[in-house]
C-alpha cells in the first residue's frame, strides 16, 4: 500500500513567523497521510523539530557534494537541517535556471547519496498539451530525470503541467488520470512491477480546498504538491483532510 502524501512547496515565500503554519497542521498531520512542507532553505532548520507530525523537505540542491558553488546548498547540507526529502525538477527550476533532465538525474542521484528521498517533478506546457505531445513529455522527463536505482522510499513522482501552476486551471480529472496511469506504466516497465507499483505519484498545480477530493479520487493520485494553498494552515488542512478522508 501507498502511503498517501500531501505536500506543501512553500517556493520563496515565507520567514520565521510563517513558521508557526506548520504548527497549526498538528491535527490533520496525525491522520494516515504523510504530511510535508518544503519552505525556503532559511527556514528548514527551524521548520524541524515542529512537534506537529510534519515531515520538512528541500526545494533544490545541487548536484556535488560540496565545493565552490556560491550560493547553492548541498544534499548533505539540507539532510543535515532535518530534511528528509527535497523536491527537485521543479518547472520553475527547469524554467528560472535552464535545469534540463540530465541535471535533475545528477541532482537526484546526489540527493539519494546524503539519504533524502526525491519528489520529482514533471510537466507538459500548454502549447505541448495542445500539440498532443504530453505524454511523449512526460515519458521523456521521467526517462531522463530518474536516475537507476529508484525504489518506493527514496523517489516521489509529481505531475505538475505548467499552465496549472499558479493560474487556477486545472486539467479535468480524466486528463490527470491519464497521465498518472501512464506514469505507473512507465515506471513500472522501467524499475519492475514491485517498485513501479510502489512509487507514490502526486497531482500539482492549483490545488485547492474545494478541488482537492475529487482530484485525489482519481486512480493512481496518491496525493498532491500544493503551491498557494499550502502557505496558510486554514487553506492546506482542508487538503490535508480530504487526502485523509480518500485513504479511509
Ligand atoms: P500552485 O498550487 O500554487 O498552483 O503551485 C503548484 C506547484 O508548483 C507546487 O510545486
Amino acid at each position: 500500500m501507498r502511503r498517501k502524501l500531501a505536500a506543501g512547496n512553500w517556493k520563496m515565500n515565507g520567514t520565521r513567523a510563517a513558521l508557526a503554519e506548520i504548527g497549526a497542521m498538528r491535527e490533520a498531520a496525525s491522520g494516515a497521510a504523510e504530511v510535508l512542507i518544503c519552505p525556503p532553505a532559511t527556514l528548514v532548520a527551524q521548520a524541524v523539530g515542529n512537534d506537529a507530525g510534519v515531515v520538512i523537505g528541500g526545494q533544490d540542491c545541487h548536484a556535488n557534494a560540496s565545493g565552490a558553488h556560491t550560493g547553492d546548498i548541498s544534499a548533505e547540507m539540507l539532510k543535515d537541517a532535518g530534511a528528509t526529502y527535497v523536491i527537485l525538477g521543479h518547472s520553475e527550476r527547469r524554467q528560472d535556471h535552464d535545469e534540463h533532465d540530465d541535471l535533475v538525474r545528477d541532482k537526484a542521484r546526489a540527493a539519494w547519496e546524503a539519504g533524502l528521498s526525491v519528489v520529482l517533478c514533471v510537466g507538459e506546457s500548454l502549447a505541448q498539451r495542445d500539440a498532443q505531445n504530453t505524454l511523449d513529455i512526460i515519458g521523456g522527463q521521467l526517462a531522463g530525470s530518474i536516475p537507476d536505482g529508484a525504489t518506493g522510499h527514496n523517489l516521489v513522482v509529481a505531475y505538475e503541467p505548467i499552465w496549472a501552476i499558479g493560474t487556477g486551471k486545472v486539467p479535468t480529472t480524466d486528463q490527470i488520470g491519464e497521465v498518472h496511469d501512464f506514469m505507473r506504466s512507465r515506471l513500472e516497465r522501467r524499475f519492475g512491477a514491485g517498485v513501479g507499483r510502489s512509487v507514490r505519484l502526486l497531482y500539482g498545480g492549483s490545488v485547492k480546498p474545494s478541488n482537492a477530493a475529487e482530484i485525489f479520487a482519481v486512480s493512481n493520485v496518491d496525493g498532491a504538491l500544493v503551491g498557494g494553498a499550502s502557505l496558510k494552515a486554514s487553506d492546506f488542512v482542508p487538503i490535508i483532510d480530504a487526502l485523509n478522508d480518500s485513504a479511509d
